[in-house]
């Protein structure tokens, strides 16, 4: 089989920079896809938070101090290489000061689509001062989303991208990244600007993921399930008939785990590692995350726990009623960690203050302790209100941390929900979105820990699953592939 070229586009990427599963799901995706061979060259842009990690880098001297206009914004771009420890994967930073060193990743600056248009073209720029023919570019979520429309247009007349296909990953359909079409000139697409949604510009804006959904050659959403809710108006965010045009070059693929990071037996941030016929260093990871949290509750107390961004989509408004009424009523302990919307804030630091000792919540990012929770819990609550695919449900299976989840997206996908009379099941599932079910869910998985033998026959369910990249990464491979057949080029 013919190696590919591959050219990974991310506004996030681990170990580098994170706000949620997006860099997870990049970082892993680049190793596995490395790890078979294949050319990998990954793009992300150089925040200050990169910046400050001191890694071994080197500037690339064919790229540097390149011009980009943005409308009337003289910009200039240079790039860095990190050759990575994986053979075959190069992760390049485009440094912009200007532009990336606002002290987060994604900000509410009015410029918000400059960082990132500027961040796609320089992708492109690069790999042209490189030399770089990428089989795939592979977009991922809004910040890259234009770059199909600029290989089609500002760019078609190089054919050093003549053999060049795109695909773009929706992680998230609730992120478009609009702005206003009054700054239509910032995107430097001249007579290509007829190219543009011309309802989306009479009614005054541009929306850079609808633009990424029509002009990709290939879709993706990061879960079967997601691929079908997001055809709906429920999910669709108002991409639904964007979507439907692509329906014949659009699939799900559900994200796989990096088990290298996030396996009880070898987790790098544990201390105490465990397995399925040993469980005695979950035991251990669950006293001293009592400790850490300052619980006042023994080793045998439920501990419920949740790791997430602290955003509407993550179903928290489910928790407000029925979250104190449980703890009223049933003994067991929670711990939260998460950062985000005021109002959650607000909700975990009362619940904290009101249950003193029986709840915990650490606000913020803190990658160590979301590795402990996972192991140290026993149950782990999504409630979300969708999700795309969601990874630490499937993180939480594998530490035998037995997951409650809603019926959607990706969680829908991995998470069976155990029926006692068979013994076979992963977790709890709930379906409806309100309080009733989600208090339903919490007082089933309540009742089973309740019954030690009934337990133990769910976590082993649950940390028998595998959701290696090593299988999905095929899937992205026969698409890459497919997208260089014949069929599909004549098509074009
Ligand atoms: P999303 O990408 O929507 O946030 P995912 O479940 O796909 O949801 O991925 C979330 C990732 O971010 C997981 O790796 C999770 O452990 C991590 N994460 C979320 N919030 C925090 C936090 N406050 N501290 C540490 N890790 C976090
Ligand atoms: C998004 C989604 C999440 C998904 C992640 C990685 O942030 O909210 O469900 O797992 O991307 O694809």
């Amino acid at each position: 089989m013919s190696v590919l070229k591959v050219c990974i586009v991310a506004s996030e990427m681990m170990p580098y920079a994170k706000t949620g599963g997006l860099a997870d799901v990049t970082g892993a995706l680049g190793r596995e896809l490395a790890g078979r061979g294949h050319e990998l060259r990954a793009f992300v842009p150089y925040y200050d938070s990169i910046r400050a990690q001191a890694l071994q880098i080197e500037a690339v001297p064919q790229v540097q101090a390149v011009p980009v206009e943005i409308g009337a914004l003289r910009l200039s771009f240079s790039l860095l290489a990190h050759r990575t420890a994986t053979p075959g994967l190069t992760v390049y930073f485009v440094d912009c000061p200007k532009l990336y060193s606002r002290g987060t990743l994604y900000t509410r600056d009015p410029d918000e689509h400059v960082r990132f248009i500027l961040f796609t073209r320089a992708v492109i720029e690069a790999c042209q001062r490189l030399k770089f023919a990428p089989d795939v570019f592979h977009c991922n979520d809004w910040h890259t989303a234009f770059l199909p429309l600029y290989l089609k247009s500002v760019y078609a007349w190089d054919r050093l991208f003549a053999g060049a296909r795109s695909v773009l990953t929706i992680h998230n359909i609730g992120y478009q990244g609009e702005f206003s079409a009054a700054r239509v000139g910032d995107l430097g697409l001249g007579a290509s600007q007829t190219l543009l949604h011309q309802d989306d510009l009479r009614a005054g804006r541009i929306n850079p993921l609808k633009m990424g959904i029509l002009f990709a050659d290939a879709l993706t959403t990061v879960s079967p399930t997601y691929a079908v809710e997001i055809r709906t108006t429920e999910l669709g965010m108002g991409m639904q008939s964007a979507l439907a045009v692509r329906a014949d070059s659009f699939t799900g693929i559900l994200n796989g785990v990096d088990y290298e990071q996030w396996d009880p037996r070898v987790d790098p941030y544990l201390s105490n590692h465990f397995h399925l016929a040993d469980l005695r260093g979950k035991m251990r990871n669950k006293r001293r995350l009592i400790e850490r949290c300052g619980l006042q509750v023994g080793t045998a107390t439920p501990l419920l726990a949740m790791v997430t961004r602290l955003a509407e989509q993550k179903g928290i408004d489910l928790l407000f009623e029925s979250l104190p009424a449980l703890l009223v009523e049933r003994p067991l302990a929670l711990t939260v960690l998460g950062s985000g919307d005021a109002r959650y804030v607000r909700f975990f630091e009362e619940l904290a203050m009101r249950f003193a000792g029986r709840v915990a919540f650490r606000q913020g990012y803190d990658e160590p302790m979301a590795h402990l929770i996972e192991a140290g819990s026993d149950i782990f609550l999504m409630p979300s209100r969708y999700e795309p695919c969601g990874l630490n449900q499937m993180y939480s299976l594998r530490y035998g941390t037995v997951p409650i989840v809603r019926k959607t997206g990706g969680l829908a996908d991995s998470v069976r929900h155990f029926d006692p009379a068979s013994g076979q099941g992963t977790g709890v599932v709930f379906q409806h979105y309100d309080a009733p079910a989600v208090r339903w869910a919490l007082n089933t998985a309540l009742d089973w820990y309740a019954d030690q033998r009934l337990w133990r026959r769910i976590m082993r369910n649950a940390m028998a699953q595998d959701f290696s990249w090593k299988r999905q990464v095929l899937e992205y491979e026969h698409l890459y592939r497919s997208l260089h057949s014949p069929a599909s080029v004549t098509q074009r």
